[in-house]
């Protein structure tokens, strides 16, 4: 039975068989989540690099299509992004110029400006690596960068006949992220150079890219985007990050990033890599939801390897450290939810398990704790301890830790356990935490303990979760 294997995690995207790596091409279409991902269809370690394709209409419950994108005498396909090439451009201005710019918006649209464009349906374009190099039939190739456009709704990609759109620049550069950059009314790309430099590009047809300016302080996998601050949309901040996730905030006028912070630490443990964000997400949604390459979270003795994470919403919030972003789970995870207990206002003695009750595979767990009297406030999960020490302010789990300060007193906590993965989020999603852990020989238990005297429960639900494969 197809997902049903001892490891097989159930409540992430997996592929069905072969390696897993980067999270690619993200993109709404359509009432559908497109996810691709760095992929080999033919072996458990990496190698052969595809696009392979899943796809989903709630973030929760994927379906694996086929690879959409193959290797070729240019190259294996590295990461990369997608967007969809809709009817927008022009749409900066005042009311009076948007009036003005309405013919040329209707013209922009008939004139199909990338020529991509064959039906009635807005393309999907993907912007990949060419992996030169990097397989016996393109040795010798150096690294580009390329497309391949679907007017099918994903279901099938051509390459375009002019790759690559941008030629050499170092020996590996790669991983193009394209966005629609609205007050601009053009599209822009982040590509990662060499070492620590990505450069921004800008278009106006997706094909032709000009070279504006650098970003320096981050490696592989570019991220960029602007988020409000606090839920007001007259006050936004850019975010830019590489692959291992932690950010830089500034402002961009659409060609150039001017950073305000420093680069923050945001992920913690050594489980996450790669992520990117879905374009093309609809205005009346306006979330902005990443997902990520669960890197090392390996999976011994399966047709499959390594795991996506579950998909998170990305916020910005005033702290007393300064504006800083934060990561939930998606919504959607309640679609899940199945057995649910409750607790409020409940003393939790040293040697008491308030979670005797509670027995299960998947969990979701969220709680309000103050550790009062208590050193240390801790829940095993299947037999898997995640600790908060109180005098140390420190988070672990498995040998990863995170600094987490007590906010009045309180720590927030979300757990979300599956086969294979604990991800943590504390204080409402500030600190992440995702860890591999293999729970399969586990006892399907939970407890909450207090060291040291006593801690409190605000309140704590805990839900057992269903497979997204059944
Ligand atoms: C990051 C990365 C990317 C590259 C891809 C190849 O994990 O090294 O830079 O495009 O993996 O699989």
């Amino acid at each position: 039975n197809l997902y049903q294997e001892k490891r097989r995690p159930q409540f992430h995207f997996t592929s069905r068989r072969g390696w897993v790596n980067d999270t690619n091409g993200m993109v709404y279409h359509n009432g559908k989540y497109h996810l691709f991902y760095q992929h080999n269809p033919y072996g458990w370690n990496w190698g052969n690099m595809t696009w392979g394709h899943a796809v989903s209409t709630d973030l929760v419950h994927w379906e694996e299509w086929g690879d959409a994108i193959h290797p070729d005498q240019m190259g294996t396909i590295f990461s990369g992004s997608a967007v969809v090439e809709h009817d927008k451009s022009s749409s900066a201005g005042s009311e009076d110029e948007s009036k003005c710019f309405v013919g040329i918006n209707s013209l922009a649209n008939e004139k199909n400006s990338s020529g991509f464009r064959t039906g009635s349906e807005e393309p999907i374009v993907a912007f990949y690596t060419s992996a030169g190099n990097n397989s016996p039939w393109s040795r010798g190739v150096p690294f580009t960068q390329s497309i391949a456009y679907s007017n099918d709704g994903g279901r099938t990609f051509t390459k375009y006949e002019g790759n690559p759109i941008i030629g050499e620049i170092a020996g590996g550069t790669r991983d193009p992220k394209v966005f629609w950059h609205d007050s601009t009314g053009r599209w822009v790309m982040v590509l990662w150079i060499e070492n620590d430099k990505f450069s921004i590009f800008t278009s106006d047809n997706l094909i032709n890219w000009r070279i504006q300016s650098d970003i320096k302080g981050f490696f592989e996998c570019p991220e960029m985007f602007e988020l409000p601050v606090d839920g007001d949309p007259s006050n936004t901040k850019w975010v830019v990050y590489g692959a291992a996730g932690d950010y830089k905030l500034g402002d961009f006028n659409g060609t150039e990033f001017t950073p305000e912070t420093g680069k923050i630490k945001f992920q913690h443990g050594k489980n996450f890599y790669a992520s990117q964000t879905f374009n093309n997400i609809p205005d009346s949604d306006g979330r902005r939801i990443q997902m990520g390459w669960g890197r090392g979270i390996d999976m011994p003795d399966m047709p499959f390897n390594q795991m996506i994470l579950f998909p998170v919403s990305l916020t910005l919030h005033t702290t007393e450290q300064g504006v800083r972003m934060f990561k939930n789970p998606v919504k959607e995870i309640s679609k899940l939810h199945n057995r649910h207990w409750d607790w409020q206002s409940q003393e939790v003695s040293t040697g008491e398990n308030p979670l005797s009750d509670v027995s299960g595979e998947l969990f979701r767990i969220k709680a309000v704790l103050e550790p009062r009297g208590a050193d240390k406030v801790e829940f095993v999960i299947r037999g898997t301890p995640v600790t908060y020490d109180v005098s140390s302010e420190q988070l672990t789990c498995l040998g990863s830790s995170a600094p987490v300060s007590l906010k009045n007193g309180k720590l927030t906590l979300e757990i979300l356990a599956d086969r294979m993965s604990i991800e943590i989020f504390a204080q409402n999603g500030r600190y992440y935490m995702p860890i591999g852990a293999d729970l399969t020989e586990n006892p399907k238990s939970l407890e909450l303990c207090s060291e040291g005297g006593n801690a409190f429960v605000e309140s704590m639900d805990v839900y057992t979760l269903k497979s997204i494969w059944t």
